[in-house]
This record gives C-alpha cells, structure tokens and sequence, in this order.
C-alpha cells in the first residue's frame, strides 16, 4: 500500500452565504484576522505529509493562485525597508505545490470532485473541503491517514453535530463498531446527505475530510444528481461502500464551516485570542461586552 501524498481541495463554490463580499473575489481568501482561509487548509494537508495539493476553482478564483505565488514587488519593497519578518510572512506561502483546475458549471461537489480524475490517476487520495477549519491537536487529515495506513480504506471523518442540525451535513449509518479504535471507528452500511433531523440514522456528520479511493471517479462519472439537484459526493461515497467497504472515524477536533456567517464570526474571535497580537486586547474587550450584554439583558 503506497502512502498518500496528494490531496484535492474543492474550493469553486459561489461562496452565496457571504454576499456581496464574495461577488468579484473568492470565499476562500476571506481573511480569518489576518490569514485567508485557504492556508489554513494548505498548512493543515502540508502538516499531515501532502505534498501534492490540486486546488478546484472556477471564475473569481485567481486570488487563490496569486496568494501561493510570488509577489516580486512587494518582496523587494520589504526588503528595502528591511521588515524582515513580514517579508518572511509573504515567501512562507510559496512553499506548498499547488495545481489548479478550474470546474467549469458548479453542478456540485461531486462534480467538483471528478475535475481531479486525470491528477489523482490510480492512488488513494485525501479530499480537504475548502470552506471547513477544523482546530485539533493533531490534523484531522492526519488522522485520517494513519487510519488509512491501517486499513488501506476509504475513511471519513466524522464528529458529533447537533439533531436539529443533521441537515447541514453527511449523516452516516453505522454497520459495526471497529474494534481496537476506543470505539472511535465505524464501518457504514449507509450515508445520507443532509437528512432531516427526523429521518437521520445517527448525529454523526461528516465534518469535510475524506480519504478515498480511484473508484469514487467511476462512481461519480455515472452519478444522477441528489439533493439540491447537485451532484453529491456523499451518494458517491454511498454508492463505493456497496463495492469496497467505507469506514469513519470519530476525530479529535473541532469543527468551523466558515462559509457560513456565523462559523466565520466564531473562528475569527476564537483565532484573535489565540493571535499574538490580538489576544490580550480582544480577550479585555470580549469581557467588557459580555457584561455590558448582560447588564443590557437584565
Ligand atoms: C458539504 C458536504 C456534507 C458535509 C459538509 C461539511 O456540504 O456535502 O456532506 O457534511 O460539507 O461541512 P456543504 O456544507 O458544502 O453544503
């Protein structure tokens, strides 16, 4: 079993729950303080060993390219000033290899998904959803790995979401609990994409990391469209685990979907208390309002 190195990004989405600001730029550059989304996710596949990264984009999406290249100008004009630390801030993004392809229609993240066939070939691969932050100890898609690296299979990530809000996410149905895993890993009989809190068959989501396997391309090429009228990964995922089995497993992490707003808001204070920079002042300043909310409530 050859050990993955490459990892697919899907980040062509409109990015419509962050209108107007997403109208001429990308989602994805959204800057969580002072870092865009993106790296996040970049530096969370090149901290688990990826080493080959295809980014998925469509139209608006070339900020996402200029960000990861070189900017020569603004490189010599901070040498000249002599920031060298800022100039450092700017060269550290140009260390990943990162490819582009562009989807043409957004038809859904399956269909995203199918852009990678010709750049992934015959390998197992990782899939790194470019609007999910996960904050954990060790990177979930690392965790992920070294699960692969024991049963050489598809696996999902999963956590723990609220009921009312198992139609924000992939649901699984668990066959069996694996043993030897702390009860942590699953084998699937089923995965749904977003049922309804009544027709879920558990509250574990799939929090936006995947290990596959080449035959998810087969399996998407042939793929009607589901929910929404999109082609979905999640029946793709369905579908493979008839033929080889899918596991998940329960990671240490948590879980920030910043395309939505209030995922956003949520990542941007807890990393500005986190920031060297920002961490005293916002911390002093959330206490501040907290009691001014309170006092407003009462
Ligand atoms: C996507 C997937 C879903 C997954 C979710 C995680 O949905 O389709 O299965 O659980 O991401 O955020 P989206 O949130 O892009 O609609």
């Amino acid at each position: 079993m050859r050990q993955i190195k490459k990892a697919v990004i899907p980040a062509a989405g409109y990015g419509t729950g962050f209108l107007p600001a997403t109208k001429a730029t990308a989602k994805e550059m959204l800057p969580i303080v002072d870092k865009p989304i993106i790296q996040f996710i970049v530096e969370e596949a090149l901290a688990s060993g990826i080493e080959e990264i295809l980014i998925i984009t469509g139209r608006h999406k070339r900020p996402i390219e200029d960000h990861f290249d070189s900017n020569v100008e603004l490189e010599q004009n901070l040498e000249e000033k002599g920031k060298w630390e800022l100039l450092e801030l700017v060269k550290s993004t140009t260390k990943a290899d990162l490819f582009f392809v562009r989807q043409a229609y957004p038809k859904g993240l399956g269909d995203a998904i199918s852009q990678a066939k010709s750049f992934i070939g015959d390998e197992a691969f990782v899939v790194m959803l470019g609007d999910n932050i996960l904050e954990s100890d060790v990177p979930v898609t690392k965790q992920l790995l070294d699960l692969y690296e024991v049963n050489g299979a598809a696996n999902l990530a999963v956590l723990e979401v609220p009921q009312a809000e198992t139609d924000q996410y992939g649901i699984i149905e668990i066959d069996q609990v694996v043993e030897g895993f702390d009860g942590d890993v699953f084998s699937l009989l089923d995965v749904v994409e977003k049922p309804s809190p009544a027709e879920a068959p558990s509250q574990l989501g799939i929090a936006g990391r995947y290990v596959l396997t080449p035959k998810i391309f087969d399996l998407l090429e042939n793929l009607a469209p589901g929910k929404d009228g999109e082609v979905q990964l999640t029946d793709a995922i369905a579908a493979l685990n008839q033929t080889q089995r899918v596991f998940a497993k329960r990671v240490e992490g948590k879980l920030y979907d910043v395309g939505n707003r209030m995922g956003y808001v949520d990542l941007s204070l807890q990393y500005g208390l986190k920031h060297p920079e920002t961490a005293a002042g916002l911390r002093e300043y959330l206490i501040q309002m907290s009691q001014a909310l309170r006092g407003e409530d009462n």
